[in-house]
């Protein structure tokens, strides 16, 4: 990965320029970073704060040949990267929340955005886009509550280059994996990291609310939830709500 790095000064969001790099053919492995983004995007349309100079906020292409269900996996392996190159660059020790928060202290610290170019029934790229909060000192009020950096985290400032390196190499190792032998050897692995399982959830749904206890993955990466009548829910897509 990373034989094609497209770095830019200032965009409007990464993966909106990895988007039409797609449409113009680039090669799987093709990286957009960016120093700002005006308009950075994240999960079910909301923005993602991606001030200048202090956080990682790129794209990464990648081409493999599956059908596009399996997309939702990207999360979780580039979660794992990100988790895994942040405890090797810092003192630190990020969580996962189901499907794409990684977590310190109960802050969002990164975020990953999986977004697909496909047919119906084959994938021409998927486009894994992460932020992550790395240098910056403080929040603007709105997000105090919610975001944390590594440096507020650790006292300590971080190379984002260092970390970047890392990121890309952790994915090319998973995703070879996966491509060889599927999400099943990787699930353990991600599920160590995962804050969310085991743990009585609310998971806010565009169908409403379901609580009960998270108790894993599938190999797809859908969250199994059993609500009080032990009944499973799989759910696709959902902002999750940790209450114990
Ligand atoms: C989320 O948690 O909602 C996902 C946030 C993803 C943010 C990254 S920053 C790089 C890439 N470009 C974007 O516009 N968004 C993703």
């Amino acid at each position: 990965l990373g034989c094609t790095i497209y770095y830019v000064e200032s965009i409007d969001s990464t993966q909106k320029l990895a988007h039409s790099l797609v449409q113009d053919g680039c090669p799987e492995g093709t990286i957009v970073v960016a120093e700002e983004q005006l308009n950075g995007r994240g999960r079910l349309a909301r923005t993602w704060f991606s001030p200048k100079y202090s956080g990682i906020w790129m794209s990464v292409i990648l081409r493999p040949t599956l059908p596009p269900k399996m997309s939702p996996q990207f999360t979780l392996i580039a979660a794992i990267a990100v988790v895994q190159a942040i405890a090797e660059n810092t003192t630190l020790h990020p969580e996962i929340k189901w499907p794409n928060d990684i977590l310190i202290n109960g802050k969002k610290v990164s975020g990953i955005l999986t977004e697909l170019q496909a047919d119906s029934d084959k994938v021409h790229a998927i486009i894994i886009g992460i932020g992550i909060n790395v240098n910056q000192k403080q929040f603007p009020d709105e997000l105090k509550q919610i975001a944390t950096s590594l440096f507020i985290e650790s006292g300590k400032e971080t190379k984002r280059s260092h970390l970047i390196q890392a990121i890309l190499e952790k994915i090319e190792t998973y995703y070879q994996i996966y491509m060889e032998k599927g999400f099943a050897p990787l699930k353990l692995l991600w599920e160590s990291y995962a804050v969310s399982i085991g743990k009585d959830i609310i998971a806010h749904t565009l169908n409403g609310d379901i609580i009960g206890k998270a108790i894993g993955i599938t190999d797809e990466g859908v969250l199994k939830l059993e609500d009080q009548d032990e009944k499973v829910h799989l759910i696709y897509s959902a902002d999750i709500e940790i209450q114990s």
